[in-house]
Parts: structure tokens; sequence; C-alpha cells
């Protein structure tokens, strides 16, 4: 993994033309997407391989997580690989450099002229020795606001100790008003928008509560799902008995169980990104027509490397031309559409 970055660095790595398709572009937030393929959060966590990841033909980029303080993360051996079952578990522990090597790291990338073409987020979240969660969110926010195109709060990586315990929803309720508070005084009349990072294994009725928390925060976007603790009975023991997050296909149909439900509960009025086993264009599009406005991927990349990305953007485009569409907004939630069977 160092190794690709370190290349990535250096611009070693593949320059691969992006799929340009008007059916595949699309404004959130105000922000212009040329495709929906996006990377996923903990691959460049110390944001220093970024101008490297938008030539891959990323349409957006996620960066960190990055802590305030820099921090180890936890003892290796920490990544495990399931070749046959694309799947990874990790136990990481946020490792990275803290949010001064970042913002260095970060600055120099967006003078970069010109600077590649694409959308950035950063992804933050608590140092491990911290008990006031809302302190490390709100100064990330005050940092890091002025040099994204959207910030993600991590509340759902697996790996800090109470970490997940966040979202439980009076918890979240009380994060997210000191961080739209913080936004407020930091952004002013440009606020940037704020997405919540959610966890794959939320019953239906927390998911439920957290919707309502999210609408009544006026949230911009959420993104499901981070990594699972279940451990699907086909893979094998000595892998499956890893401690951490499971990644990869066989978190494929959970996180997008999430995403419709998510959905359904929000009646499609907060954007998703959907996240979790995207490594073709099928699961990309299922993740879509359930309900995600983007995705993002991160396994998908580690197994089939960086042509994956163009591979599903072309994919995509004959998808939706398959099923009459002619730009993907169209296809976003497509499956809740659906008429109902029997129906003249
Ligand atoms: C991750 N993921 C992750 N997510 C996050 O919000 N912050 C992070 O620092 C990390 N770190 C991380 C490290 C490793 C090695 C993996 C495999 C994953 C989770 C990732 O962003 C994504 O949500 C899940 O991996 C699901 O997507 P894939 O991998 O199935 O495409």
């Amino acid at each position: 993994h160092n190794v690709t970055l370190k290349a990535l660095h250096k611009n070693l790595t593949p320059r691969i033309a992006p799929v340009d398709h008007p059916a595949l572009k699309q404004s959130l937030w105000g922000r212009s997407f040329s495709n929906p393929v996006g990377l996923a959060a903990g691959f460049d966590k110390n944001a220093e391989a970024v101008a490297g990841l938008f030539n891959f033909g990323f349409g957006f980029v996620e960066t960190g997580t990055v802590t305030i303080k820099p921090q180890e993360g936890n003892p290796r051996p920490r990544v495990f690989r399931d070749v046959k079952n694309s799947a990874i578990i990790n136990r990481m522990g946020f490792p990275n450099k803290g949010v001064g090597v970042f913002k260095q790291n970060l600055s120099a990338f967006l003078q970069t002229k010109p600077r590649p073409q694409g959308v950035l987020g950063i992804n933050i979240g608590m140092n491990k020795d911290q008990t006031n969660a809302a302190d490390d969110y709100t100064q990330l926010v005050r940092l890091l606001a002025p040099l994204a195109d959207y910030i993600t709060i991590n509340i759902s990586s697996p790996n800090t100790p109470g970490l997940r315990d966040l979202q439980h929803p009076d918890h979240l309720a009380a994060l997210l008003t000191s961080v739209m508070d913080e936004r407020a005084a930091t952004c002013g009349n440009h606020p940037v928008p704020i997405l919540v990072k959610l966890a794959p294994d939320l019953v239906e009725d927390q998911l439920s509560n957290i919707a309502h928390v999210l609408l009544a925060q006026k949230i911009d976007g959420v993104i499901l799902t981070n990594t699972t603790l279940h451990r699907p009975e086909i893979l094998p023991v000595a892998f499956r008995s890893q401690k951490g997050g499971l990644s990869g296909a066989p978190l494929l149909d959970l996180s997008t169980a999430a995403i419709r439900r998510f959905y359904t509960l929000t009646d499609g009025k907060i954007p998703i990104i959907g996240a979790g086993g995207v490594d073709d264009a099928a699961s990309a599009y299922a993740k879509i027509r359930a309900g995600a406005s983007l995705v993002q991927l991160y396994s998908g990349l580690v197994f089939k490397g960086p042509y994956v990305v163009r591979d599903i953007n072309l994919g995509l485009c004959d998808l939706l031309r398959d099923d009459g569409f002619t730009s993907l907004t169209q296809a976003i939630g497509a499956d809740h559409h659906k008429p109902l069977q029997g129906a003249a």
C-alpha cells in the first residue's frame, strides 16, 4: 500500500483517461461530478497522492480519515485479505500524520497548476485518546473547511473504541449541533457540505432514529456504509476470526440494503453516497437504483486495480441506456419508483 502511495505521489502511476459521457454527469451540493465513481476514505489518509488518484479517472476522491494529532494506529498485522472472496478485514485504527501534515499536503495539491478536475472530500475522525468527540470534530471542521468540497464526519469505523457509539441518536444530535454551529461560524454564506458516514450494522430502529436526527439537522448527505463487524459463513475461518471491519464483495448486499432502507426512511431527501463491495458496473448500478447518487470503492481498487474505475463508468453508460435512462440522475432510487405489480 505504501509503495502504491509513493508511486502515486511521484506520478509513476498510469494516467487513465476519465470516461466523459453526458449521462454520467451530475451536480450535487453545488459541485460538478464528471462521473459518479469515487475513492472511499482510508486509502489516502494523509492526502499525499490526490493528484495521482484523480488521474485514475475518479469523479471524486475522499481523503482521510485525518485526526487532530498524529497517531500510530493498531499494531501490525492489521490488514488481512481473502483474495478468493474479494474481501478485506482491517483494524488500522486511524494511523495518520495529523491535521498539520494533512493541510500542508493538501495545500500543495490545491496549488498544482492545472489542478486535476474532480471533487475533493475530507473524512475526519477523533483521536483514540479523545474523550470529548465534539472538540476534535469542530476543530477539524474549522481547520479543513476552506480546503474541502465536502467534509465527512466519520462515526462508523469499528477500530476506534467508542466511535460507533456516536451514532446513538442523542449523541449524534449533540455532536452535529456543535459541528453545524462551527460550520456557520467558519463558512458564513458558503457552508461546506457536511456528510455523515454510517455503519452497515445498524438495526432498523437505529437507522430510523438516525434518519430523523439527520433530517432535523439538515445534514447535506450520508455515506452508506463503512466496514461491517458481520462475518458471513462462506469466509474461511482463519480469515473471518480476525478482528476489525470487513469490506469488499461480502459487504455488497448489506450496504445496499442500508441504502435502500435509508432512502425510504428519508423519502430520498438526503443524498446518499453508496460504498461497500462496489467492484463492477452491476454492483455500482444496484446501489444507484437503491437510492445512491454517487458510489465509492476501496477494496475493488485493491483487487482489480485502477482500470476498475473506467470499467464501471463505461458499464454504467450501457446499463443506463438499457433501462431507457438518458441521465444517471433518473436512475437514482429507481427501484423505489417501480409501478405496482398488477397496476393498470
Ligand atoms: C477503510 N475504510 C475507511 N473508512 C473511513 O471512513 N475512514 C478510514 O480511515 C477507513 N480506512 C479503511 C482502511 C482499509 C484498509 C479499508 C479496506 C477500508 C472503509 C472504506 O472507506 C469503505 O467504507 C469500506 O471499505 C467499504 O467499501 P469497499 O472497500 O467494500 O469498496
